[in-house]
Order: structure tokens, then sequence, then C-alpha cells
């Protein structure tokens, strides 16, 4: 079979949800993956940011074999050893808190805008300011949540309560809190949204504001946690932590996994049994997986690799920003780096994927660049340089 075969069978089978390339990924090995036919890429979107420690890390293969001979499943009315050990490991690296599991990041979002719901249910507090540009899923709720609407189109009416924000625009905020307001959510860097980083004066602003009327702050890390930014989480730049943190992608290095972490010092019981629940949730393969992620990440200094290989990329993005006047601004942290043109991205993209290298357009201007943690030198100059001929092309 060859890559059009494949194309073929989605054309007829599979709900065309997703804009794709007629390419077929088949196997991948830290930051290269290929296709059917053989052709190598260097992937600097691993996954959408779900492979963040490289494809097939060997750590998450062997921890996923162990873990298969033993026992796949486990319901969770009963207890699960891996399900454990893993809440106590992210705990251990973010802050005194206590984990809900599930399978995605809009599963973690909904569980979030359920724990917040709960949380004001008796004071009739209901409403959630989130922001404009933000992304959070495809569930409703998280529909909802994400402040673009082009995403809500044809799916009204959507799930009410939601509230609208600007990032970095600390009025915008206050303005909308009212005696129903009951959590504040936010990307500390907008992803989709354009790789837009929240400055920390907005952010204390907004902790503030939180602890002064009882709010929630909802972080949500599905892309920034992990450790991409050169710290486990985003937040931690920030020197603020929040109520309930939102995890997915690179948590189970390529297995489904998603969690709510939410912080001890919430005084009240929210999400007692009953009230919120995933089959799938923190299974011991999904767990096992993520508590391989921890162990590669500590093991091989990824955090210091990913703040260290950040800054040597970005330097390498301000170069060709010095040659190529459509570049408007290189932002962003550690390995979560966007590159602004003043043209249409995508044309710029594709180009790099026929030369081999993968990376995402995003907001139609944007470049999206968030290559493994475990990216070297050697790899971020082939990258820069497949770059740099596919500018100089366009330009
Ligand atoms: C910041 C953020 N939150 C939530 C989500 C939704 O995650 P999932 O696609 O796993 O449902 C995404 C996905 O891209 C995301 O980037």
């Amino acid at each position: 079979m060859n890559n059009q075969d494949i194309a073929n069978l989605y054309s007829e089978f599979v709900l065309p949800t997703y804009k794709q390339h007629p390419v077929c990924l088949v196997k991948g090995k830290g930051s290269r993956v290929w296709d059917i036919q053989g052709k190598a890429y260097l992937d600097f979107f691993p996954g959408w940011g779900v492979s963040g420690i490289g494809h097939c890390h060997p750590v998450v293969i062997h921890a996923i074999k162990e873990q298969v001979r033993k026992i796949i499943h486990v319901p969770n009315n009963f207890l699960n050893l891996k399900q454990a050990q893993l809440a106590k490991e992210i705990s251990k690296r973010s802050f005194p808190s206590r984990v809900f599991f599930c399978n995605s990041g809009a599963e973690a979002i909904e569980s979030a805008i359920k724990f917040a719901r709960k949380f004001g249910s008796e004071e009739g507090r209901y409403e959630i300011i989130s922001m404009e540009q933000s992304f959070h899923g495809r569930t409703l709720a998280a529909l909802t949540a994400t402040g673009q609407e082009k995403f809500h189109h044809g799916f009204e009416p959507l799930v009410s309560g939601f509230r609208y924000a600007q990032l970095n625009n600390f009025e915008s905020v206050k303005r909308l809190v009212n005696e129903k307001t009951v959590a504040i959510l936010l990307e500390l860097i907008q992803g989709e949204g354009g790789i837009h980083v929240a400055t920390q004066e907005f952010v204390k602003k907004l902790e503030a504001l939180c602890k002064e009327k009882n709010l929630l702050l909802i972080f949500d890390e599905v892309q920034t946690g992990m450790g991409r930014t050169g710290k486990w989480f985003v937040y931690q730049h920030y020197g603020i932590e929040p109520d309930l943190m939102v995890l997915a992608k690179t948590l189970g290095g390529g297995a489904p996994i998603g969690a709510l972490v939410a912080h001890k010092r919430i005084q009240k019981e929210v999400l007692t049994p009953g009230t919120h629940a995933s089959t799938y949730g923190g299974n011991p393969l999904a767990a096992s997986a993520s508590l391989a992620v921890f162990k590669a990440v500590e093991r091989e200094k990824l955090l210091q690799n990913a703040q260290e290989m950040g800054i040597y990329l970005k330097n390498k993005l301000e170069e060709l920003k010095t040659k190529y006047s459509i570049i408007k601004e290189v932002r962003g942290i550690g390995l979560m780096l966007g590159v602004e043109l003043s043209i249409s991205g995508v044309k710029i993209s594709n180009k790099c994927m026929e030369r081999g290298l993968l990376i995402n357009c995003t907001q139609e201007k944007v470049l999206r660049i968030v290559p493994a943690m475990t990216v070297s030198k050697r790899l971020i100059d082939q990258a820069v340089r497949i770059l740099d001929q596919v500018l100089g092309e366009t330009s």
C-alpha cells in the first residue's frame, strides 16, 4: 500500500473531520518519522505536542511492554497502583494536589469546568471567564470555553456560562466578573492562538483577583506542561500556583491520558464519589507510559535540554528574522516557539514538508515550532537550514 491507497480508504470510510496531508506515517523514532513509502521527515511538531519526548521513547516502550504483560485495564472502582503512583509524581513536580485522570485534553478541561461549577454551585456561581484566541478542545463545553468563533459555528446553542476576555488585558477580565463568576481559565502560552505569552503582570493581577473574589484560577497546560518550556509546567516561570491545572499531550508520551490537578488548598471536597468518572481514565497502560515520561525527563535532564535548545533555536530563528523581512516576530518560551510572518504561513509549512521538515502553521500567519525535548543542535541546524531555503525561495 502507498500513501494514495490509504487516502482512498479514508475517503470511503473515515468521516472527513481533518484537513489531512496525503501522507501515512508508519514509524517514528526520536525527532524522525517515516511514511509508508519510506520517506523520512524531521518532526518539529511531533504529534501536535503529544510526542514531547520524541517518538517511541525507549523508556516508554519498555514501560508499556512490561505493563501489557501484567494487566492492561483496571476499572476505577478498584485500586490501580500505577494511577496512584502517577498522581503522586504529578503532585511532587507541581504543587500539593490530588488528581483526576481521563483520556484527553478536552476531557480534562471538561473535568475542570465540572469542578468549577460544583465548587460554586451552593452560591449559584457558574460563570467561567476564558480568553479570546484560546483553545481548549472540541467537546461541547471545551469548545465553548475556546474563545474563537470559528470553532463555534454550527454547534449552537453552546453551553451557557462562558465569557471571553483578552489575554494580557486585565481590565477586560475585571469587567466581566460578577456575582455569578466562579473561575478564570487560560493558557499561559496560547498555542493554537498563535504562541501568545501571558505577561507576569497580567497573571499576578489575575491571582490577586481570584483570591479577592474566591474564584478558581485554572491553567490549561495541555501543550505547555511536562517540560516543554524548560520547567515542568509553564506556571513555574511565573511563581504562581493555580487552583486547577489541566494536562494531556506529552503527559502520556503518546498514550492517551489527560489529568485534572486540583490544589490541596481548595478546602471543600468538590468532586465526591458519583459526581465525575471516566471508564479508561488513568488505566494501567496509560499511567505506566506517563510514569515513564517522568522518568525519561528526569534521567535525561530534558528540562535543561529544553531550556538550552530553546535558546539555541530561538536565536537561529531571530537570525532568520534579520535576513527575511517577511518575519515579523519570533516569540515563545523554551521549545514552544512561534514565528509570525507578514504573509500566509501554510505555503511555507507545506514547502517545508516537501523537503522533509514537519512544522505547523496556525492563525494563518504563525509558524508553530515545538520540537521534542530530546532535540539536539544538529537537528535544529538541519531544520533551520530547510526553513531558510524555503523562506529564501518565497521572499
Ligand atoms: C491548550 C489545549 N487545551 C486543550 C486541548 C485539547 O486536547 P485534546 O485534543 O487532547 O482533546 C488542546 C489540543 O490541542 C490544547 O492545545
